[in-house]
């Protein structure tokens, strides 16, 4: 039996990777899509949602709900030096125009899925958790009845993306990160330290995409050009890391990563350090109190053959 999920996302070029395995997973049943601002504007990231949808040709589609247009407390932060103008690697004027659409809310739609998918619910958050600390903030008992949280973000053992210390999702929102990741909801985090374990080439993405040469694997190889530009142009390398397809993957495998289970606190006041994630992990009450899983090792292999099987169906 599939596993209802909600995708959570502020969808950015990763995203919308992730958003393409989840619909090709088997394993996987997506329920609703919500949108929440972080790497582009909001109404940017729901548009690209959609045009996932078309581009798949989905049939069934899930709910698509639009979410917060900004953090709880902090200015937006976006980053389309990364993702493009249009967050999805400046691809979207080539893409079919999308229908126009009335969104449903994303907490109204967080909570209802909580409500009728009870524990069986897996949410997967790949963007700021803007939308989920709301939902939390509005119905607490009705958020407790998900059955997990999934969620890409924070720095622990190396440096950040976004400053020295911070990982781009939890120092957009971080007062929002610290609300979920102490909500008592079962949390598994996917971190930098996991998810720079893995690159994916051009040179394959190239390769792969032509060898399929679907109107897919051609968006594919287009809409992530610029995103490993980026890459070469800052970190020396022709490829790009795959954070939101790991957080992904582990919905659908949750034995790809290894974690250790410990309390996470999130800076939000520091002046140097805000978003940083602060946990001790030589502290075994740190181990009981509101402690989350989070994911320190990934089976590279199995997780990549994974991504590359589905994303080039
Ligand atoms: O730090 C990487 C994360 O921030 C990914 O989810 C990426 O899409 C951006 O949202
Ligand atoms: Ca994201």
């Amino acid at each position: 039996m599939p596993k209802p999920i909600l995708i959570d996302t502020d969808t950015g070029v990763d995203d919308a990777l992730a958003l393409i395995l989840a619909l090709r997973s088997p394993e996987l049943s997506v329920k609703a899509i919500t949108t929440v601002a972080g790497n582009i504007e909001v109404q940017k990231c729901t548009s690209n949602v959609h045009r996932i949808l078309d581009l798949l040709q989905i049939r069934e589609r899930p709910i698509v709900a639009q979410g917060a247009k900004r953090p709880l407390r902090q200015s937006l932060l976006t980053a389309s030096e990364v993702h493009g103008s249009d967050g999805l690697g400046n691809v979207s004027k080539s893409l079919p125009a999308v229908e126009p659409f009335k969104p449903a809310s994303a907490v109204q739609t967080i909570l209802e899925c909580c409500d009728r998918y009870g524990a069986k619910l897996v949410i997967v958050a790949i963007g700021p958790l803007t939308n989920l600390a709301l939902a939390w903030k509005s119905d607490p008992r009705t958020m407790r009845k998900a059955g997990h949280v999934i969620t890409m973000g924070g720095a622990f053992h190396v440096p950040g993306n976004t400053g020295p210390v911070a990982e781009f999702n939890y120092y957009v929102d971080p007062e929002a990160a610290h609300i979920v990741l102490n909500s008592g909801v079962p949390v598994t985090v996917i971190p930098l330290d996991v998810t720079h374990q893995v690159v994916v080439m051009r040179k394959e993405m190239e390769y792969r995409a032509k060898r399929r040469a679907s109107m897919v694997a051609m968006t594919v190889l287009n809409m992530t050009r610029e995103y490993m530009r980026y890459h070469l142009d800052t970190q020396g390398f022709n490829g790009g890391y795959l954070h939101d397809p790991m957080a992904v993957a582990v919905a659908v495998d949750r034995t790809l990563v290894k974690t250790r289970k410990v309390r996470v606190d999130v800076e939000t006041t520091g002046t140097y350090t805000r978003g940083m994630t602060v946990s001790d992990f030589h502290n075994r009450r740190s181990r009981k109190h509101h402690a989350v899983q989070v994911a320190f090792t990934v089976d590279r292999d199995r997780f990549l053959r994974l991504f590359h099987e589905r994303l080039w169906m």
